[in-house]
């Protein structure tokens, strides 16, 4: 293949990163961007910070940084914004949060504490254990709409930056279904006028940031951009999407283990995953109609990777159950327990425990700044719509409507870096391999 790939526009400038929600992950993120630009750590967990992609043959021995082959927007070159219905600077917001320790706040203490959020577009109905007074108003859905286009234009001129993005970090909103005001921008914009229930707070960050050409990732399971109105919104602006909910803790290791089990073709009589943890995501967590939507992004996962329709004799009978229960004393650090009932040769069973001891915004937050970098880089290769490259950090990633999402982590970054492959020009891997044998 020639090398002529996508035309992309140089990263130049300052890239604006909006956060809507100032907790656990926002905080973690600013303050781990700012504490590794002055060296005081590494960027672990970061695919384009720490990653390469191999080029060629094997034999070419050509494996540079992701972030030098895609041209990525540098941490220098990173500003932040926030909006929260808590009023608290970044850091206090992180102090409050509680998952970074103080001495390393204190290094970063100045860029923290002079992020302070905008108000936010919030209603308590959607996410039921939090009132905060950071909060706009407006007459209906489409003006509060019109107040954070005027944020975002604001935010971009005042910071001089040349590309904004932005990122759903705020709490998880209650379960929300598709239905007819979701299906046609029209109907959206009539409905956000009409100030219809069906539109959640984050469909209307979501609606703003599409609108004023930024690209919108959800990291969080709610509905928000996933509905046909926004998708075909964001393709008719050019504006890249994606969500939703980011892949960590106990999904994340699903998603590792069960296509392990499944390519030794050994069965699966259940799996039953609990979890305790103690942040305000798990108090929010803690009321039915918000958990509801977790467990939704939750239990997709297996039925996808296991494929219970093609192995009924493997995976067409097992039980998946998923808990989340808040206890306060754990803060951020989860822990998720995992009790997987296996069979194998013959039907003989078999018992793996697993029992992870993670830190959920530790997790979470260098997915942020990958997504970030990533959307920035799809926007400017001039990619718009779903992005299902990235499906890599989410738990339920969006799909075109006629595709089932992909779930395997280990095909998400075949998927991820072989588009990066395509769009610089370079040949895709498809790791057969079989040229190293020819005897010609
Ligand atoms: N940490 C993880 O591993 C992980 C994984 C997947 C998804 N998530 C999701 O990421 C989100 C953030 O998690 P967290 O641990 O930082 O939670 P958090 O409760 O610490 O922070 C969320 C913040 O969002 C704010 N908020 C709520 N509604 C808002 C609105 N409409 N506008 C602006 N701000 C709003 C809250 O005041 C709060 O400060 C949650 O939805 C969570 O489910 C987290």
């Amino acid at each position: 293949m020639s090398k002529k790939g996508v035309e992309i526009a140089p990263a130049e400038g300052k890239l604006g990163i909006l956060l809507v929600g100032l907790g656990a992950v926002s905080t973690t993120f600013v303050a781990g961007v700012e504490a590794i630009k002055r060296g005081i750590s590494k960027p672990i967990g970061s695919l384009t910070q720490m990653g390469t992609i191999r080029l060629g043959k094997r034999t070419d021995n050509n494996v540079p940084m992701i972030k030098d082959f895609a041209g990525l927007a540098t941490l220098d070159d990173i500003v932040f914004g926030a909006w929260d219905i808590f009023d608290e600077n970044a850091f206090d917001a992180a102090m409050h949060a509680g998952v970074l320790e103080k001495d390393l706040l204190n290094q970063v203490s100045e860029q923290l504490a002079s992020l302070k959020p905008m108000k936010a577009v919030f209603d308590n109905r959607y996410v039921k254990r939090l009132d905060g007074k950071n909060v706009k108003e407006g007459k209906n859905k489409m003006e509060l709409a019109e107040q954070l286009m005027q944020d975002i234009a604001d935010f971009k001129k005042d910071n001089n930056c040349d590309r904004l993005v932005m990122v759903w970090a705020a709490s998880t909103e209650i379960f929300l279904e598709t239905s007819d005001i979701h299906n046609s921008i029209e109907a959206l914009e009539k409905a956000m006028y009409d100030n219809d229930e069906n539109i959640a707070p984050s469909m209307i960050y979501a609606y703003a940031s599409i609108k004023s050409g930024v690209p919108f990732a959800n990291g969080a399971p709610n509905l928000t951009v996933d509905i046909p109105a926004l998708t075909k919104l964001a393709e008719d602006e050019g504006v890249p999407i994606c969500g939703k909910d980011f892949k960590t803790g106990q999904t994340l290791m699903k998603t590792i283990l069960a296509p392990g089990f499944k390519s030794r073709m050994l069965g699966l009589d259940g799996w039953y995953s609990t979890n305790i943890l103690g942040n305000r995501d798990g108090e929010v967590l803690d009321d039915p109609e918000n958990f509801k939507t977790k467990e939704n992004s939750k239990l997709s996962v297996l039925d996808t990777i296991l494929q219970p329709k093609i192995y009924p004799d493997l995976y067409g009978n097992y039980s998946h159950v998923v808990r989340i229960n808040y206890y306060p004393p754990r803060g951020d650090n989860k822990e998720g327990w995992d009790n997987i009932d296996i069979f194998g040769w013959l039907g003989y069973k078999m018992q793996i425990k697993v029992d992870f001891l993670c830190r959920d915004s530790i997790l979470a937050a260098p997915l942020v700044l990958d997504l970030a970098l990533f959307m920035d880089l799809a926007k400017r290769a001039g990619m718009s719509g779903i992005q299902e490259w990235l499906s890599f950090y989410f738990k339920a990633p969006q799909t075109a409507p006629e595709l089932y999402p992909e779930h395997d982590i280990f095909i998400q970054l075949k998927k991820l870096k072989n588009t990066l492959r395509y769009l610089k020009g370079e040949d895709l891997i498809t790791h057969l391999g079989i040229e190293y044998y020819d005897e010609d």
